[in-house]
């Protein structure tokens, strides 16, 4: 689902076609609509990434892991797609195993793949129009593609992980993709502009459980292999997409009424089978947490949430519905990535330059579970403001990839709905929140307009104290603590 190119697609097809789209219209030569179609989505941070004019609906995706802990994969993936703008190509993001077989619509299709690019290029039979509707199958299976963090220093790559079984301890797989790994084991168009729904399907060996984004479905198969199937209803970033292949437990708990309109969330965590009491006590609280988020929030997004812990020392990441934690995770880090379902997975940064929209906000829960625990936030505040001031800082949209994850996307981020909430007060930054997760909820958008939303809810002075955070070169100074007003 694109939403924030759109205008701008507009306006270059009606360049392109002379007018705005329409079936009836004339279509450009092959060769100016191929060149067309190479055209990425121009993401500052990350050029490369995505297709402009491509909408990719849902992905339905059925992987099989024959032996967990290595990194061979075979892979069988059908995506829904729409275009914006008259497509003679489709570009998908890919760095992964070996294709086979590229289908549209059913039909075996030419395709190419450029390991350059990191891209599957595949050639309908005809240009893909705005309007129409086309599935498009790929098959594969290899090894996936390495691609290294730009930016957090990660002991792994990106994407699709293995690790070797070693003692009790059985070979597990997952995915850990944030910001670009998911087109390391997933042909898509890997951008978080494109947000879509997902069927996963995972078979695996008996004795081995599977893990996805989303509700979980019956399980498929007796003796021998089993494929556990999950359905991921809200849209999400690709990035977000969880699986995880390991000797499970799987610890289910009464869900929580904290859905929209009071829906009950689902709530199971999965341990890998010998996970210490002491990791699993961190979890032991999630749905006191589901309860004090969600009055800040506003409803939880999802039909379910729980964790999926992994054995490497990893950082956590908040993958969708399911977030994936490292066994040495605290309890600050779990809420972290329990309020990134809100803010990352169901309200998503545009583009990665903003991502501090994901990390910003997932920070600020830290200090309000630290005051709903009774302790003390301004001290919480305090502390990020000491780490900015003594490690430097700059303005919150990000302009290199070293900058997506350092301190001013996640405190600086923080600090700004901190001074937002003491300029407006409890009351109004808690309806603020409310509103921001109902308006964007499924969608996408950019610091400009969450500054454009915070002014039209919170008025001049909710936006001039966003501003300096947003904008100034230096770092305003500790915004003091909000009353309950
Ligand atoms: N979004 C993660 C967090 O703060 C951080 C992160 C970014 C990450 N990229 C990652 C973690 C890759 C693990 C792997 O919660
Ligand atoms: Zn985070």
């Amino acid at each position: 689902m694109v939403r924030s190119v759109k205008r701008l697609t507009l306006l270059l097809s009606a360049v392109l076609l002379g007018g705005p789209p329409a079936a009836a219209q004339p279509l450009p030569p092959t060769s100016a609509l191929a060149a067309e179609a190479a055209r990425t989505l121009n993401d500052p941070i990350f050029p490369g990434l995505g297709q402009l004019g491509l909408d990719v609906r849902h992905y339905d995706v059925a992987l099989t892991v024959a032996e967990p802990g290595t990194p061979g994969l075979s892979g069988s993936v059908t995506l829904t797609l729409t275009a914006t703008r008259p497509l003679a190509e489709v570009r998908l993001d890919f760095f992964g195993p070996t294709v086979t077989a590229v289908r549209w619509n059913g039909q075996a299709v030419p395709f190419r793949v450029d390991g350059a690019a990191q891209k599957l290029i595949v050639m309908p039979p005809t240009p893909l129009l705005p309007g129409q509707e086309a599935r498009l199958s790929a098959e594969y299976q290899g090894t996936p593609g390495v691609i290294l963090d730009p930016d957090l220093d990660l002991p792994v790559p990106l994407g699709w992980q293995s690790v070797p079984g070693e003692g009790p301890r059985a070979g597990a797989n997952f995915t850990l993709s944030e910001p670009n790994g998911t087109h390391t084991f997933l042909p898509s168009n890997d951008h978080p502009s494109d947000k879509a729904t997902f069927t996963t399907r995972v078979t695996v060996p008996q004795g081995y459980a599977a893990a996805a984004s989303g509700l979980e479905g019956p399980v498929v198969g007796g003796n021998g292999p089993q494929t556990f199937v999950f359905t991921q209803a809200q849209p999400i970033p690709t990035y977000a997409l969880a699986v995880h292949v390991n000797r499970f437990e799987r610890v289910t708990a009464p869900s929580v009424p904290v859905g929209v309109n009071g829906s009950p969330v689902v709530r199971r965590d999965y341990f890998p089978v010998g996970t210490p009491q002491g990791v699993r006590t961190v979890y032991a609280r999630t749905d006191e947490m589901l309860r004090v988020l969600s009055e800040w929030f506003g409803p939880y997004p999802f039909g379910a949430y729980g964790v999926a812990v992994v054995t490497p020392r990893l950082p956590a990441l908040e993958t969708a519905t399911l977030s994936t934690m490292p066994p040495t995770a605290s309890e600050r880090t779990a809420v972290h990535e329990l309020a990134h379902q809100w803010f990352g997975n169901a309200v998503t940064p545009a583009g990665w330059a903003d991502v501090w929209l994901s990390e910003g906000f997932a920070t600020y829960a830290e200090l309000l579970w630290t005051e709903s625990q009774g302790g003390d936030g301004q001290a919480v505040a305090a502390r990020w403001h000491d780490t900015l001031a003594r490690g430097g800082t700059r303005p919150l949209v990000a302009v290199q990839a070293g900058q997506l994850f350092d301190r001013s996307a996640y405190q600086r981020g923080a600090l700004a709905l901190h001074a937002l909430r003491a300029a407006t007060g409890d009351v109004a930054f808690r309806a603020f929140l409310h509103a921001y997760t109902a308006r964007f909820s499924g969608s996408t958008l950019t610091t400009a307009d969450f500054l454009t939303f915070a002014r039209a809810r919170t008025g001049p002075a909710g936006e001039a104290a966003l501003r300096p955070w947003a904008e100034s070169p230096g770092l305003p100074p500790l915004p003091p603590s909000s009353s309950s007003r």
